[in-house]
């Protein structure tokens, strides 16, 4: 055969493979024996591999690679924002009510769906070809998980048909299905490891993995919800998911329209009892506003979408033993009681551990050892203990006991005057407490420090290589090689980002040292009024409460903080480290005042600047941006495309409205 024909064959085998795999993981409906499918499998490898050609979309590359792949991180181009949830009725005749009011008819249509539990992912296609997989992350930033996903037979890897746009985004859910999820767990057993605890959890877990070959072993399939682009072909959401479902997505058949919150109430009853019969777990419904123009209307929120609402379903309650109580303590030093309960079933996945919250929900619910209990699990990852049986009590069971020093490093425990839960004063010194604020030292809105995660911690801790976060920048790389499955690639990463980080802007260095009540805002405004850490030290609690936002237990916390020596002392070592402790030039250069005392609200789009850049702005001035309008607000800072009710809110206060080009001669 000529090379051309071979070229031709190889463009066709990966069309009819792809084919098959539609047919098979989307349709269920194959039409080849999975014999045949292996031999055109194996040819078109073989014929791959002969010519070289290296295509990321072809079915070949479903297979997935052993070759480990670090995630790097992505910038979602549209921000990945949770729903609103609702557990009646009632909250549902809201949510309608609220809709109607704003469109101002009852012309509208919802589009129904159910809630899949599982993991979102972004993904986006140009040209008709995947290109990229984004993990939900902060809603802002994901990781770039394209190679799992592309071994996922049920994700189309090239599109079908030609009427899609060039360039679009496709949300859905990564799920693991029960049958999977119940295999894995039996070989699991079989080769005596630790159980996985339900398919949401492994199908997030799944995702993060690696090494993409055993990802393409574990049989996720995904669910698509929600089209995203400038172009898109249908005003209506439902209408665009059936196109999607032409272009080859996995597109639920259970999606739809109603006409009115009646016909929404007689879905969910329908589907709150049908859904035990799914192939994958669902937690609730989610009801959508379907005309893609109303909901542009409707807007956000500055969490969800105005037009959209999760219904979740009601916890299904088992009964269970408790077998005995374990205590738990977190960054905080809070001491959190955990039930170790006989294995149970719930809503398909198995349940062994529940969260007890504290010492007076124990004693409320008068838990013995070897009680029956009552176990719920709702959409929430933590079942909970809901109740006991008291008929079933021994007058020989044993009353649950709270203990009374850490189990971890043996300090008594304290408990504050009004507060639930007991503490481990120890800070400085109990392992889970320091871990966790080395945790969140390296975190992404703190230090943000490339290569050095929760496991890494973990490691780095137990190894006895960095006990703290000022023995972080003491790290060698040949004691990182020393580690388990560190690579040289892996242990320059967090060298390179410990460096890096040593240009953090002070705000986040304040924010990373976790002092107690000190949020990214608070740490922000600080580092604003006072400029430097020995100004901020000097404070006392009065001065710091006359600080716009800051609060009584916030200054308190802040002078106690500094008022311990090895802190201070942490603090110096720092310093010497290169850390920044003092707002930069760039960032005093660009501050006035001129915004003082003004608070102001952005809608729509811009023409110069971006909204991020604008909020920016904002704050460099000395103003303050603020979510939503209310009596207090002094502007709209108001581009194209503003939501009527903003406008309708605006007008009813009587808000003066100011231009991208007015703002910026206001702080010229
Ligand atoms: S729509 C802006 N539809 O539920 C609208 N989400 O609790 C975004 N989910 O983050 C979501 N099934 O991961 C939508 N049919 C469905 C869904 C669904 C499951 C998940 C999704 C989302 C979470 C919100």
């Amino acid at each position: 055969m000529s090379s051309e024909q071979d070229l031709q064959q190889i463009k066709d085998l990966q069309a009819e493979l792809a084919e098959h795999n539609y047919k098979y993981y989307v349709l269920a409906q194959p039409s080849i024996s999975d014999f045949d499918f292996d031999m055109k499998m194996k040819e078109l490898e073989r014929l791959e591999k002969q010519y070289n050609i290296n295509d990321p979309n072809s079915p070949t590359q479903r297979v997935g690679s052993d070759l480990s792949s670090d995630f790097q991180q992505v910038t979602h181009k549209y921000t990945m924002l949770s729903l609103s949830n609702a557990y009646s009725q009632d909250e549902l005749k809201d949510f309608d009510s609220r809709i109607q009011k704003i469109i101002g008819t009852n012309d509208y249509e919802y589009a129904c769906e159910l809630k899949f539990d599982g993991s979102s992912i972004s993904l986006i296609y140009e040209n008709g070809e995947l290109v990229r997989a984004v993990t939900r992350g902060d809603g802002v930033k994901g990781d770039d998980v394209t190679t799992n996903v592309r071994t996922i037979q049920s994700v189309p890897l090239k599109l079908r048909g030609n009427d899609f746009p060039e360039s679009f985004e496709i949300r859905g859910e990564i799920v693991m299905p029960f049958d999977a999820f119940n295999n894995l767990n039996v070989e699991l057993e079989k080769s005596g490891e630790p159980l996985l605890a339900n398919p949401r959890n492994t199908a997030a877990g799944t995702l993060k993995m690696k090494n993409s070959s055993i990802v393409a072993s574990r049989k996720l399939d995904a669910y698509l919800y929600y089209v995203l682009g400038e172009n898109l072909p249908e005003d209506g959401h439902y209408e665009s998911l059936q196109k999607a479902r032409e272009w080859g997505f996995k597109i639920s058949e259970h999606t739809q329209l109603c006409k009115n919150i009646d016909e929404v109430f007689s879905f969910i009853e329908k589907w709150d009892t049908e859904r035990f019969n799914l192939p994958v777990a669902t937690d609730g419904i989610v009801i959508k506003l379907n005309s893609r123009k109303l909901q542009n209307n409707l807007g956000f929120t500055a969490k969800s979408p105005r037009w959209a609402i999760a219904y979740k379903f009601k916890a299904e309650s088992v009964a269970t033993i408790l077998k005995s109580v374990s205590y738990q303590v977190g960054r905080t030093g809070a001491v959190t009681p955990v039930a170790n309960l006989e294995p149970v079933l719930i809503a398909g996945t198995i349940v062994k551990r529940a969260s007890l919250h504290n010492a007076d929900i124990i004693s409320n619910l008068d838990l013995h050892i070897d009680d029956t209990v009552f176990v719920e699990k709702g959409g929430e990852i933590i079942p909970k203990i809901t109740g006991v049986d008291p008929a079933k009590r021994h007058p020989m069971f044993q009353p649950v006991q709270f203990i009374e020093s850490c189990p971890e490093c043996g300090t008594k425990l304290i408990r504050k005057e009004g507060e639930a839960a007991h503490y481990c004063p120890n800070e400085d010194a109990c392992p889970p407490q320091i871990k966790g604020k080395m945790e969140h030292f390296v975190s992404r809105k703190a230090m943000d420090i490339d290569g050095i995660g929760q496991e890494t911690i973990e490691l780095l801790y137990n190894e006895g290589l960095a006990k703290n976060i000022t023995q972080l920048y003491q790290l060698q790389k040949a004691q990182l090689l020393n580690l388990e499955r560190m690579a040289d690639k892996s242990a320059q990463r967090i060298l390179d980002g410990l460096e890096a980080s040593k240009q953090v802007p002070f705000e986040r260095v304040l924010f990373a040292l976790g002092i107690r009540f000190v949020g990214e805002t608070v740490a922000k405004t600080l580092v604003k009024k006072l400029h430097t850490i020995e100004n901020i030290q000097q404070q006392t609690k009065e001065q710091l409460v006359e600080i716009d936002e800051i609060g009584d237990r916030i200054a308190e916390s802040v002078v106690e903080w500094f008022s311990n020596e090895e802190h201070l002392q942490f603090i110096q070592h720092l310093k010497e480290y290169g850390l920044q402790f003092a707002i930069s030039e760039d960032q005093l250069e660009g501050q006035t005042n001129k915004l003082e005392g003004l608070s102001i609200v952005i809608s729509g789009t811009f023409e110069q600047h971006s909204r991020d850049e604008l909020k920016k702005l904002i704050e460099q001035n000395g103003g303050k941006n603020v979510g939503s309008i209310s009596k207090k607000t002094s502007y709209l800072l108001a581009g194209s495309n503003v939501g009527p009710s903003k406008l309708e809110k605006v007008e009813k206060l009587g808000i003066p409205m100011i231009s991208e080009d007015d703002f910026l001669k206001m702080i010229e």
